[in-house]
């Protein structure tokens, strides 16, 4: 690695970046822990659905899992990431359409209709709207975003810069939708299953 001291930060996620693009599977900033968290003897192709065990997860972290050939975003989100993605008007959103396959088409693109419902059958501690899934790939040419970065706190994608918040949702650059939350459901108080 030749991580120049002088080189903003920007600079260094780029550089970062295009190590990551070159096949190396690694974590984004220092609080992501990677998990690959697929059986690694099944067809990957195969499933369609996954369980994932996000007991492990704290606030202000998240996975990155393989899902169907695709990365996918398990963030537990901070209050202050809640807030931050609740103070935000629908319209001023360049993609206001909340893009969860959970919902139906076309709902807005409100926090709330963005954030996994907790588990529900427990007295869980879960702060409302903590948990996050989405597709990790960039809508614009399909790179992967960074996380904990860019210029509204959420994901950056250093390809051609698109700025995504913290619920995921585009705010600046060319990509044209926000990132999509798949089938998603708690199947216990720390289990995830995807589709
Ligand atoms: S692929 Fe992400 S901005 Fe172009």
């Amino acid at each position: 690695m030749s991580h120049a001291d002088d080189h903003a930060g920007t600079r260094r996620d780029f550089l970062y970046y295009a190590t990551a693009a070159a096949g190396v599977v690694v974590g984004g900033a220092a609080v992501w822990p990677l998990v690959n968290q697929m059986n690694p003897s099944a067809d990957v192709q195969a499933l369609a659905s996954i369980d994932v065990d996000v007991s492990g997860l704290e606030p202000g972290t998240q996975l990155t899992v393989k899902w169907l050939g695709k990365p996918v975003f398990i963030r537990r989100r901070t209050p202050e990431e809640i807030a931050d993605a609740r103070g935000v008007d629908v319209s001023d959103l360049p993609d206001p359409n909340a893009q969860n396959a959970n919902l139906e088409a076309g709902v807005p693109a409100v926090d709330e209709n963005r954030a996994l419902a907790a588990f529900e059958a427990t007295g869980s501690e879960a702060v409302d709207g903590e948990w996050l899934v989405m597709i990790g790939v960039c809508t614009h040419l399909g790179c992967v975003p960074l996380g904990d970065a860019g210029d509204f706190g959420g994901w950056f994608c250093p390809c051609h810069g698109s700025h995504y918040d913290t619920a995921g949702r585009v705010r600046r650059g060319p990509a044209p939708t926000n990132l999509p939350v798949p089938l998603a459901e708690f199947t216990n108080v720390s289990t995830i299953r995807l589709g």
